[in-house]
């Protein structure tokens, strides 16, 4: 590990440049914008504000930041603000960890932690529009609502009421027109409560699902007759429970998947009296992402980045509140591969395959395809296959043929890689661009970088030069 590679992932994961109103003139943009961008929008999320007073929050505390990219023939607007949630008014307001967090504990003692209140509802982990609004998700709550233009906080979205109380998984989907919102609610078993909400708001379908053991789920795929979920059996260490509940330790610490148990998906049928289907998987896995799901005649399909095991702790390289983030803590954990898995009708036994050598995380593809089948997959990934984050590469997977080797690009050294966005040049073409942030951290900057998605592996045909902006999770692309 290098102290350039160590700076360089601090800087990027620790930025924090706060609210920005910014043009960049298309005379400053290396190489031209496609202009079928011109009128769309790029949304994206992420903790934006992590070195809070003298502690390093977990990346997964850090407060929500929402940037919006414009696309014109001027060039690049870029407007940036936080999410104005509870604990980040509190924390503002006194410059200092106030609230406790699923992975970071408030310092100053057990005593403190005990007794502060509020929950950290960050709201860091993805962003899209919905109807008048822009929703911001996050693991554990309600997701915000922001006012699409000037990203005001609007406060918490219950949908009318609708997930009062619940817990939210962060990431949300949108098919054929509809919002697809999964809640979870823990114990010994977990209650999955599914929603399909159309335009006017109204619940057209909804399912309560009791599972039979505690999971972990962050994301769910789709299809049109099922919702997809990760088995991920979780466990817990009793003794760091009791640690966590007074005050000695992050809920995060005394939690892990149990990997006695084999790898299994859940496939919950959208009607709501057809049977719950659990699938055994040829072996161990883990998902927190999927890319996409759909039905054949035969059989239903499903894309996801799978870990053969995956252990709590260390993400994005954390080692606690007062040391650096160690970007080589990540490589030592089994990095997420992806597989396509193929689950004949009326069979519990799936089979699968690697789709490509590299770690791929972050799977996109066309927003219109939802639920369908897909021609590309496309994710940040790393050039050596033995390891996955922190990524340095943007790649390409053929979903149509199994000839088709990966196309990759490869970031200078030292640069990092976001979520490829796939943004189409119209809904019913397959042709479009990708688009992913680049942070180069040393040289105090992030790019954007815009790819012709059917050539990724060309590199990206113009790079928008930016302030330093922070990691980002998930977002979205808003067609003109
Ligand atoms: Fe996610």
């Amino acid at each position: 590990m290098t102290a350039d590679r160590t700076l360089a992932w601090n800087r990027a994961m620790l930025a924090s440049p706060g609210d920005l109103d910014l043009q960049v003139p298309a005379s400053q943009i290396d190489g031209l914008l496609p202009p079928d961008l011109f009128g769309g929008r790029l949304l994206s999320n992420g903790p934006g504000w992590t070195r809070i007073g003298q502690e390093i929050a977990h990346p997964f505390d850090g407060h929500g930041y929402v940037r919006a990219f414009s696309f014109s023939a001027e060039g690049v607007q870029l407007k940036a603000r936080f999410v104005r949630s509870e604990s980040y008014e509190m924390e503002r307001a006194a410059g200092s960890l106030q609230v406790r967090g699923l992975a970071t504990d408030l310092p100053g003692g057990a005593w403190r932690s005990i007794r502060a209140r509020g929950v950290r509802n960050v709201a860091n982990t993805t962003v899209l529009q919905w109807q008048d609004r822009l929703l911001v998700g996050w693991e554990g709550g309600s997701p915000h609502a922001l006012d699409p233009q000037s990203l005001e906080t609007l406060g918490p979205e219950t949908f009318g009421g609708v997930i009062q109380g619940e817990s939210s998984l962060a990431h949300m989907r949108m098919a054929s027109k509809r919002l697809v919102l999964v809640s979870i609610g823990q114990g010994r078993s977990s209650t999955l409560r599914f929603r399909e909400l159309d335009a006017s708001e109204q619940v057209l379908a909804s399912r309560v699902e009791v599972l039979p053991e505690m999971i972990f789920a962050h994301d769910f795929a789709l299809t049109p007759d099922h919702y997809v979920l990760g088995g991920n059996p979780m466990r817990l260490h009793l003794g760091k429970l009791a640690k966590s509940f007074a005050g000695m330790g992050p809920f995060f610490d005394a939690v892990g998947i149990d990997h006695s148990k084999p790898g299994v998906l859940y496939l919950v049928p959208r009607d709501p009296n057809a049977p719950l289907r659990i699938i055994s998987l040829p072996g161990p896995a883990t998902v927190i992402h999927f890319g996409n799901a759909h039905r054949t005649d035969h059989a239903t399909i499903v894309d996801a980045c799978l870990f053969s095991r995956f252990d709590f702790g260390g993400e994005f390289g954390y080692c606690g509140p007062h040391k650096e983030l160690d970007p080589s803590l990540p490589d030592a954990r089994p990095p997420q591969r992806l597989y396509r898995i193929t689950i004949p009708h009326g069979s519990d036994q799936a089979t699968w395959r690697q789709l490509t050598p590299y770690a791929v995380d972050f799977p996109s593809f066309h927003p219109a395809h939802e639920g369908q089948r897909t021609p590309w997959l496309f994710g940040a990934a790393r050039r050596d296959t033995q390891f996955g984050d922190p990524f340095d590469s943007v790649l390409a997977v053929d979903l149509s043929s199994q000839d088709t080797p990966t196309q990759i690009w490869t970031a200078p050294k030292e640069v990092f890689v976001g979520e490829p966005i796939f943004a189409p040049k119209a809904e019913h073409t397959e042709q479009g661009h990708l688009l992913v942030m680049l942070s180069d951290a040393l040289a105090e900057e992030s790019r954007l970088a815009i790819f012709d998605a059917s050539q990724v592996d060309a590199g990206p045909i113009a790079q928008v030069p930016l302030p330093l902006l922070p990691v980002a999770f998930h977002g979205d692309w808003l067609a003109p």
